[in-house]
């Protein structure tokens, strides 16, 4: 008897302490079933979990930006105004934890780094972004984008094809160049086997996310899926250690060689590796394992997002003919018929080109949800957040927020060149996020994405039909089917 009275009280005093006494909280979505509360609407495959991003994006615009649900005990909120956006972005800089799902792989690399690493990882890598180590990029990303028009040769006047299959194997091998220092452009098999690997891993993640069971570790630990996790990692991280010993090997050799440019072998730029190595030997800032942890993160980060927005962009430019041809006036004026390489000028010149760009990423945000734990009460415009809990910052509905006005569904490009016809928020665009976590790669990504398109549609014509686009969401956001093109030669 006195032992049934103690477990009343017992649970009791939890449910008090428990209680949550914040009387301003986003209103819960309805649905909600006992037990496993919202966790249904992940079940289903990554179709289905797009479609519950989208549905759950317009219930939070509807309630004034923010909503909360929950998976089994635990609260979530789901956030889309962007200012509030900003202010859990840089009031709460600790990753949610689902992002430790992909530890095993990334590790404390920026993307998946726990607070106090972050913090001085981020401040000790931030050079490596510097314009002037960009502005060195310039000839890989030139000499890429040329080989990449050269691929599609292979394409011309045969129909649709898969242009995603190009631009992920470019944007891979262009990323181990910058940031790896290694040319990876003459071994296609390892190339595919990393790029398998990697795009099961995101099928891993999204998987285990769905399967809330699965969220324990201790049942993950059991799970066929952990089986295959450990499978593809050993791809994953041989290929980054082979590099780093490599790397490592040459920066020890190359040691007493003052001249940087010697020390990576005749490269005109600093690949990211070397800064790692040059902080790792000379300052003893990172070990292997947190190289190799950056070095995966910098691949994953680089290669998916960049091939990812381009292969959207062209998408839409091949289904809007009058932005096409707005292109190709743009990049005629500033390249005339000449098949020259792209300048740091010529970049800021390709205005229409940046803004179709922004379009595209505004419409198919590739990184549709990003995640931070509250660990403190946070108070937005309409509503508190209680610490402890998870806040979902929904990028798809920012995008949609009523502040971009009411053609908010529709592509036009021409919005980005007017003041007046964008948001006065200046955060109302969240394609790489925003606040003191904003993407390390942003101008990197720019430069690449630009130089390749003003290769592209030099060129080449595209045509294709982005309505029979169905996405997926695969962390990233990701087409299942539907984003065929088919290109034909310009007459240059
Ligand atoms: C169009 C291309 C890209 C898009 C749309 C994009 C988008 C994003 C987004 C939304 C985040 C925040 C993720 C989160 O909070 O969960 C992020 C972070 C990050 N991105 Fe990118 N990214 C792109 C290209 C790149 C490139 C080219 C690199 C590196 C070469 C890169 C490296 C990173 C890293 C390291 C972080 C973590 C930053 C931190 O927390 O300090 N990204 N990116």
């Amino acid at each position: 008897m006195l032992a049934v009275v103690f477990i009343i009280v017992t649970c009791a005093v939890w449910a008090w302490w428990a209680r949550n006494s914040n009387k301003n909280e986003p209103p819960a979505i309805p649905g909600g079933l006992p037990i496993i509360g919202h966790a249904h609407l992940l079940i289903g495959d990554s179709i289905q979990l797009w479609n519950t991003v989208k549905e759950l994006s317009y219930e939070s615009l509807k309630a004034g930006g923010a909503i909360a649900a929950s998976i089994g005990p635990r609260t979530i909120y789901v956030v889309t105004d962007p200012d509030d956006y900003l202010t859990v972005a840089n009031t709460c800089l600790q990753k949610d934890n689902f992002y430790e799902f992909a530890k095993p792989w990334l590790g404390e690399g920026l993307v998946t780094g726990d607070l106090p690493i972050w913090k001085v990882h981020r401040r000790l890598l931030n050079p490596a972004f510097s314009q002037v180590v960009l502005d060195g990029f310039l000839g890989v990303f030139n000499g890429q984008s040329r080989r990449l028009v050269r691929d599609l040769e292979a394409e011309v006047g045969k129909g649709p094809f898969d242009h995603w299959v190009y631009t992920r194997h470019n944007a891979l091998e262009t990323i181990c160049l910058t940031a790896l220092g290694v040319d990876f452009t003459d071994k296609s098999v390892l190339n595919s086997e990393y790029v398998n690997a990697a795009e099961q891993m995101f099928n891993i993640l999204v998987d285990r996310f769905q399967r809330f069971w699965l969220h324990s570790h201790w049942l993950y630990s059991w799970s066929g899926l952990r089986t295959k996790q450990d499978q593809c990692l050993k791809i994953l991280h041989n290929m980054s250690n082979t590099v780093l010993q490599k790397r490592k090997a040459d920066y020890l050799r190359n040691r007493d060689c003052k001249d940087v440019e010697q020390k990576t072998k005749g490269l005109k730029f600093k690949p990211f590796m070397d800064l790692l190595l040059e902080l790792a030997i000379e300052k003893g800032a990172f070990n292997d394992r947190e190289i190799r942890e950056h070095v995966d993160t910098m691949i994953v980060g680089g290669h998916d997002t960049s091939a990812s927005v381009l292969m959207y962009t062209m998408l839409m430019i091949g289904s809007y003919p009058q932005v096409q041809e707005k292109i190709f006036e743009e990049l005629n004026s500033v390249f005339g018929d000449e098949d020259r390489d792209v300048t740091k000028q010529d970049l800021s010149q390709l205005v229409y080109l940046e803004a179709v760009l922004k379009e595209t990423m505004r419409i198919y945000p590739i990184v549709p949800v990003t995640a931070r734990r509250l660990d403190r009460d946070v108070k937005l415009r309409n509503y508190t957040l209680t610490r402890g809990r998870t806040c979902f910052m929904f990028v798809y509905g920012v995008h949609r927020h009523p502040m971009w006005g009411p053609d908010a569904e529709e592509f036009k490009p021409e919005r980005w060149l007017d003041p007046a016809t964008l948001p006065e928020c200046p955060t109302a665009f969240a394609g790489f996020s925003m606040g003191r976590r904003i993407c390390i790669g942003k101008s990197y990504a720019y430069m690449s994405m630009k130089t390749t398109l003003a290769h592209v549609f030099r060129h080449y014509k595209v045509s294709g039909d982005h309505t029979k686009l169905v996405a997926k969401i695969d962390v990233m956001l990701k087409p299942v089917s539907g984003h065929y093109v088919t290109i034909e030669r310009r007459k240059m």
